[in-house]
């Protein structure tokens, strides 16, 4: 059963399923609506229902308490339709992400490979392409259960068929322990969709840009770095890599050789809780010591909610205006 769901911004109305959250049917239909997680965790797509009904699906009091479903909010990746809908997103000011539709693809397991400690480098090529932006994710959907998970594509968006990820292994996890590092094997088959996400490099204005991630978190940020040196989008880019020891780092090699072979480019891996002859501390600190002003630049932050905390606020500290840090904080998928 389908509804129609118009969006208080004006355009078209779409239609939205009654099984469907109304983020995935806006997706679907390309309409853009905030969102982040897609998971219900982080409130970034809270829209006001402005006429009509919705099933509030699984919502989590701290993100979105009884009072303010009450008084007609609800998580957009979480509602479903009940009837036809008139939304708001309440987060207007949200700067409007890459527009690409959502599809359901699938594909073959190309690669499975340790890459670092507890990490594993995983390979897909699609059937059919996927339209992205650098920096946005995707859902794998875990074979025989229908729980999806999410990971960033590490790949740059002009390799549209061969999609890498780099997942993080949780003890216990259904998609991780049980799948990803457990039963699949190369050439298997793989159901995913995407694209999702407004962490993104869309406008780039031309300034130089640091990049900090923490553990796995460096997946978008391998993207934007391919994608904004194979366009020439901006004229410069620190990428720092923060890890508790060098078994933690990856894609060392690569990153030392694209530093090599390109002047804008510099990489900066970070030991946390190990001396080694390369930077150590947390990897923000090290940022505010090489960094006298940022005014000027912009910054792309995915890694685990305190590192992203601590990378805004040394960055603030050193003048980057607001509006121009894009964040991503990452949660383990499990
Ligand atoms: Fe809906 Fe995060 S809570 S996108």
């Amino acid at each position: 059963m389908e509804h129609s769901v118009t969006v208080s911004d004006g355009g078209q109305p779409f239609r939205a399923a009654a099984n469907r959250s109304v983020l995935e049917s806006a997706l679907r239909e390309n309409r853009w609506l905030p969102h982040a997680c897609s998971q219900g965790t982080c409130g970034t797509c809270k829209i006001r229902v402005l006429c009509g009904e919705v099933d509030h699906g699984r919502v989590d009091d701290a993100v979105l308490s009884g009072a303010e479903r009450a008084s007609g909010l609800a998580l957009a990746c979480q509602a479903s339709p009940r009837t036809d809908l008139t939304v708001a997103p309440l987060n207007e000011a949200a700067p409007v992400g890459p527009r690409h539709p959502l599809r359901d693809h699938t594909g073959t397991v190309l690669e499975l490979a340790d890459i670092a400690r507890r990490t594993r480098r995983l390979v897909v090529e699609l059937d059919e392409p996927m339209e992205f932006s650098a920096g946005q994710y995707a859902e794998l959907i875990v074979p025989g259960s229908g729980v999806a998970r999410q990971y960033s594509m590490a790949n740059p968006p002009f390799e549209s068929r061969r999609l890498e990820f780099h997942v993080r292994k949780v003890d216990g996890g259904l998609a991780t322990e049980g799948w990803i590092f457990g039963s699949l094997r190369p050439g298997d088959r793989i159901e995913l969709r995407g694209p999702l996400g407004q962490f993104a490099l869309v406008r780039p204005q031309g300034e130089p840009a640091i990049l900090i991630g923490g553990g796995t978190g460096l997946a978008p940020l391998k993207s934007i770095v391919r994608h904004a040196l194979s366009e020439d989008l901006v004229p410069g880019i620190d990428l720092y890599h923060g890890g508790r020891g060098q078994a933690d780092l990856y894609d060392v090699d690569f990153f030392r050789a694209l530093e090599a072979a390109d002047s804008r480019f510099r990489y900066h891996p970070v030991l946390s809780e190990e001396q080694w002859d390369g930077a150590t501390g947390m990897v923000t600190d090290v940022v505010l010591d090489d960094f006298a002003s940022c005014r000027g630049r912009s910054a792309y932050l995915c890694g685990p909610p305190a590192m992203v905390t601590a990378a805004v606020k040394a960055l603030k500290r050193r003048r980057m205006a607001p509006r121009s840090i894009f964040k991503e904080e990452f949660t383990v998928g499990a």
